[in-house]
């Protein structure tokens, strides 16, 4: 194995810079290979200044630093790429440039670090023939096949310090407070960051809620002297006879944008007499420094990618079972999303210590 290629693709997550710093120093050390790195996800391959060596001097220093150092491109699927042509926007299957752009390069690897769409896509060309090595990674927690994805430990930590801080000013103030937290369709996020922030309700898109439970949590408390409650909310959270809540229509390149939920509980509340804030924390559970646990799993993830491709293990995914580092197919790991599910150890120990999930 002498030339590789890694890139990044769909959203940003803490931990893929150490992703690439491991990949790069086990490609250097172990197999003396040279490493390329393919700026703006596949993207790269069709861009000028898309391909930049990467050595021991480009990765020094990134193990701490969030996002990414080759770009992100949530617009990069190469199956679908939306191009300028006389003064009409049409979309386009570049998918075989992709391809010649690899065999161009000589690369024996191409190690492609995302979500599922990213890995779906990766899939794809490796039924053409590109020889593909994938590693899941988003703060979601929504790849099957994995125990967990980096990021995901990032985005908790920063979603249980924003549920401490609303605690104080809700216990203040005697406010119902709603913390509207990230993860598209799978409620890890909030379903953590509320165990681990004490939250009185959390609601989940797996758990769909009615709003009288949620009241009637909030009366309980009040009616016990405790008169502020704390509402962790996934974005993709629904009511038993509702639907989810968008804040941006999808198309043929972008997927829906979930957003509004929190609101939507805010105020409902209010209309029952409660007083109750909104707080969407958004991207914030995405940038900076990823915790430790994020550092070692994508420190681990990086250097196995490697050795995966030097026993040419294409077409799979390194993944966490069990706590050790193993490798599926990309077929089995994006076959079916992970999601919360009702029997879930952390559902029957959230609803053990007293937290509703608004649907009883
Ligand atoms: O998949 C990661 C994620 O952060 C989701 O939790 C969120 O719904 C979405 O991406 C936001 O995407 P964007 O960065 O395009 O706003």
């Amino acid at each position: 194995m002498k030339r590789i290629g890694i890139l990044t693709g769909g959203g940003d997550a803490p931990g893929l810079n150490a992703v690439i710093r491991a990949a790069v120093k086990t490609a250097i050390n172990m197999y003396d290979c040279e490493v390329f790195g393919i700026r703006n996800g596949y993207d790269g391959f069709l861009e000028l200044d898309g391909i930049v060596p990467l050595g021991m001097e480009e990765v020094r220093g990134i193990l701490p630093r969030g996002g990414t150092i080759l770009g992100a491109a949530n617009r990069g699927n190469p199956y679908a790429r939306k191009v300028m042509r006389d003064g009409v926007e049409i979309t386009i299957d570049v998918s075989e440039e992709i391809v010649k752009g690899i065999k161009k390069l000589k690369l024996e690897a191409l190690i492609v670090l995302g979500g599922d769409g990213t890995l779906h896509i990766a899939h794809e060309l490796a039924l053409k023939g590109v020889p593909i090595i994938g590693v899941p990674k988003t703060i979601d927690n929504d790849i099957g096949g994995t125990e967990i994805t980096f990021g995901f430990d990032t985005a908790l930590n920063i979603a249980t310090e924003a549920i401490d801080r609303l605690h104080t000013t809700a216990e203040s103030h005697h406010r119902a407070m709603v913390l509207e937290l990230m993860g598209r369709d799978a409620g890890f996020i909030a379903l953590q960051a509320g165990i681990c922030g004490g939250a009185d309700v959390i609601l989940i898109p797996e758990i769909p809620f009615k709003f009288e439970s949620i009241m009637a949590k909030i009366r309980e408390r009040a009616e016990k002297g405790r008169k502020f409650s704390i509402l962790a909310v996934s974005e993709g959270a629904k009511s038993q006879d509702g639907v989810q809540v968008f804040s941006r229509e999808g198309d043929d390149i972008y997927v829906p944008r979930l957003g509004g939920i929190g609101q939507v509980v805010g105020e409902y509340i209010e209309k029952q007499g409660f007083e109750s804030r909104v707080t969407v924390l958004g991207h914030l559970q995405r940038g900076g420094t990823p915790t430790a646990f994020d550092r070692s799993l994508a420190t681990r993830f990086g250097a196995a990618a490697v050795r995966l491709a030097a026993r040419s293990g294409f077409d799979r995914m390194v993944a966490l079972q069990s706590g050790r580092v193993t490798d599926i197919s990309l077929v089995d790991a994006t076959a079916i999303p992970k999601r919360v599910k009702l029997e879930d150890d952390s559902v029957i120990t959230a609803r053990n210590v007293g937290i509703s999930f608004g649907d009883e």
